[in-house]
């Protein structure tokens, strides 16, 4: 290959994979699998690596490039960073909107969520990403570019040709389910968990080392332009140009047309709070016409244009009357902590998370101390901190116990974990999280045997083992304390639905170390029974796409052992559904296909889906092994590359019929 050559191939697989990128991260609709977009982009770093002349800053390649850093630079702002001055009432959003009237007249405004996370500031120059910073003082912040190019959703080079030299505000967060799986993981490890996923975000913005930052599930909402070179006109528009050049948008945005339909909206957004998987603290309010905020103007601190209206607090301080300890499933013993009962954002909280015994230690949470307590998300709540200066010197600090204190046999502690456990896979304490495990909504969803019920049902010795609670009688549990004719019934009930759960619930109840959900739903898969999948190896388990190595020696050891298998042999003899329903149909299995044009009837990830159902690939290009060709409307050259490779060529209909 030429010089010219390889320029044009390194563009425009550069390209491609900006493209792939762009439908991953911003639309949620991946075109391309994982390990074909990793092919293309190995492909990029060869020839880089070949032609080191021909690096750019901005090629996908650079994401988790460079070497730890020393220390932060600290630059300077285009445009200062100012705060924005909050409210609690909606009266003062009123007296917002009359102060802005005094300057302006007919105002429009946007509201958006406020998110809680780390505010950030990006510069672009000609559509290239040159540097992002932290806000600092506001004036100056750490450049973090390094850092925040790991975060897939900023774009390394901007698409279209509408903005080029810009400076954009957003804020980068954690999600939710990102920060519970981060700090369980940490937990698992024994190493430093973070009190919220605010802290988690903008403590991995502060990273030196840019792979360690890669590997934080960190995303980004960007919400304003602070500076351009072309007049947006209004924040509805500066956020559509914002979408348009492959930024994330949140999508709860809303243009309203006065201050009533904003406030309004404030309160569908503090009602819709619970149901996000992002820490939102609140409303901002915007005036729309960016000509009007050039006539607001800005105080020393805040601009005169926009307004937060913040929600109630999920913070409380209380009192920590008792530090209790909870033995679980894997026998780790965890202290909890006992509260006066205090209201966290609406819900009374009595009990909260102390993580581990280390975190303890660490924080140095005493029994009697006030503590500051927090709810984010569905999170467990949990004390984030003890109030020291409320001291009276009364306080106790907890010690580890030496014994299990539900079976009282020795606890263990070793070297490499945080973790303290009980080693006595007998004790009741475990028996009963196994069951809940199992009982769980992910798993064999009996949705009436909850904790309280499992208490009551292990504390009248109706039960020492998983099986037993398809043996429970209706006259068994009436003798529990508030169950009622319909009561037990319904219970009953939900304990027989259960038998015919799926073949990956029912692996995914069983609790194996490191097969979670997803994991489950691979081995249910691949496996037709549970006895099936108890016969294999970790030779075998180890080959199987998407299953780590951990998972695969677990699943060996706990088919191994005697008591699992004469549990799933109960479990079988008592009627529960060990089969899979049938076998997947996977007659697409490695067959390769490449869509060209527009479908009319299903949208490409749809199509998509059914292709990887069935055991096909999706190709990203035209090459002689590809097996379909999907013909929509306005088809690109692959059409008529895939004519000169003689490939199969199908339409819609004939799609239809092979995935059907
Ligand atoms: S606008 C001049 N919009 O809240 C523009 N801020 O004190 C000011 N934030 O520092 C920012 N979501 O870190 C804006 N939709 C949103 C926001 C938002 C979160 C953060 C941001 C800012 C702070 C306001």
């Amino acid at each position: 290959m030429g010089k010219e050559q390889i320029k044009k191939e390194i563009q425009k697989l550069r390209e491609e994979l900006d493209f792939h990128n762009y439908k991953y991260y911003i639309e949620n609709s991946p075109i391309i699998s994982d390990y074909e977009y990793d092919q293309l982009l190995k492909k990029l770093e060869k020839l880089e690596k070949e032609n080191p002349e021909l690096k750019t800053a901005d090629s996908p390649t650079q994401r988790v490039g460079g070497q730890p850093l020393e220390g932060f630079e600290t630059v300077e702002h285009m445009v200062p960073m100012l705060s924005l001055a909050n409210t609690y009432t909606y009266d003062e959003l009123r007296d917002f909107d009359k102060r802005v009237k005094k300057y302006v007249l007919d105002v429009e405004y946007v509201v958006e969520p406020k998110i809680d996370g780390a505010g950030i500031a990006l510069l672009y120059k000609n559509g290239i990403f040159i540097r992002g910073a932290t806000r600092g003082d506001g004036k100056k912040g750490d450049d973090i570019t390094q850092n925040l190019k790991t975060i897939h959703s900023i774009p390394l080079r901007l698409r279209g040709n509408v903005l080029k030299n810009v400076e954009v505000r957003g804020e980068v967060y954690m999600s939710i389910s990102g920060f519970k799986k981060y700090n369980s993981e940490q937990e698992k490890k024994g190493e430093m968990v973070f009190a919220n996923p605010r802290n988690a975000s903008a403590g991995s913005l502060r990273q030196l080392d840019p792979s360690i930052v890669s590997k934080r599930p960190l995303d980004i909402f960007v919400y304003f332009v602070s500076y351009s070179d072309i007049d947006l006109k209004t924040q509805e528009n500066a956020l559509n140009a914002l979408k348009e050049a492959g930024f994330r948008i949140n999508p709860l945005v809303k243009k309203v047309k006065d201050i009533e339909e904003a406030i309004k909206y404030c309160e569908k957004l503090e009602k819709l709070r619970d149901s996000l998987d992002y820490d939102v603290d609140g409303a901002v309010l915007k005036v729309n016409s960016l000509v009007q905020h050039k006539i607001l103007g800005e105080t020393s601190k805040n601009p005169r244009w926009s307004i937060s209206y913040k929600f109630t607090a999920k913070q409380s301080t209380t009192r920590l009357n008792n530090i209790d300890i909870q033995v679980g499933r894997t026998g780790v013993l965890t202290p909890v902590a006992i509260l006066e009962p205090v209201e966290v954002g609406g819900v009374t909280v009595s009990r909260a998370t102390l993580h581990n015994f280390d975190e303890l230690k660490r924080k140095d949470i005493r029994v009697g101390d006030y503590v500051l307590v927090e709810r984010s998300g569905d999170v467990i709540p949990q004390v984030v901190q003890s109030i020291k200066e409320k001291r009276t010197g009364e306080e106790k600090s907890k010690i580890i116990p030496k014994k299990c204190p539900i079976c009282q046999t020795e606890i263990i502690r070793s070297e490499d974990e945080v973790a303290v456990r009980c080693p006595n896979k007998y004790c009741p304490a475990r028996l009963k999280w196994r069951i809940r495990y199992f009982a769980s909504r992910d798993a064999m969803d009996i949705n009436h045997l909850g904790e309280s019920t499992i208490d009551k049902l292990l504390n009248a010795g109706f039960i020492d083992n998983i099986s037993d609670i398809y043996s429970l009688r209706k006259e068994d549990i009436l003798k529990l304390e508030g169950f009622k004719d319909k009561s037990a019934e319904n219970l009953l009930e939900s304990i027989e639905r259960s038998k015919k759960q799926d073949l990956s619930r029912l692996i995914y109840g069983l609790g194996i170390r490191h097969v979670g959900k997803y994991a489950s739903q691979i081995l249910a898969r691949k496996y037709t029974s549970i006895d099936e999948l108890a016969k294999t190896t970790e030779e075998e388990l180890k080959q199987i796409d998407g299953l780590g190595d951990k998972s695969a020696e677990a699943i060996v050891t706990f088919f191994a052992t005697e008591e699992n298998i004469a549990l799933i042999k109960k479990l079988k003899d008592i009627g529960v559904k060990t089969k899979a329903e049938k076998k997947q149909n996977l007659k697409l299995q490695n067959k390769k296909f490449v869509f060209t044009g527009g479908l009319s009837t299903i949208s490409r990830p749809e199509a998509s889906d059914l292709i990887k159902q069935k055991g096909g690939i999706i190709a990203s290009s035209i090459s002689k092994d590809i097996d379909y060709v999907i013909l929509g409307d306005k088809p690109g050259s692959n059409l008529d590359k895939a004519k000169k490779l003689n490939l199969k060529i199908i339409d819609e209909d004939e799609f239809k019929k092979l995935v059907s």
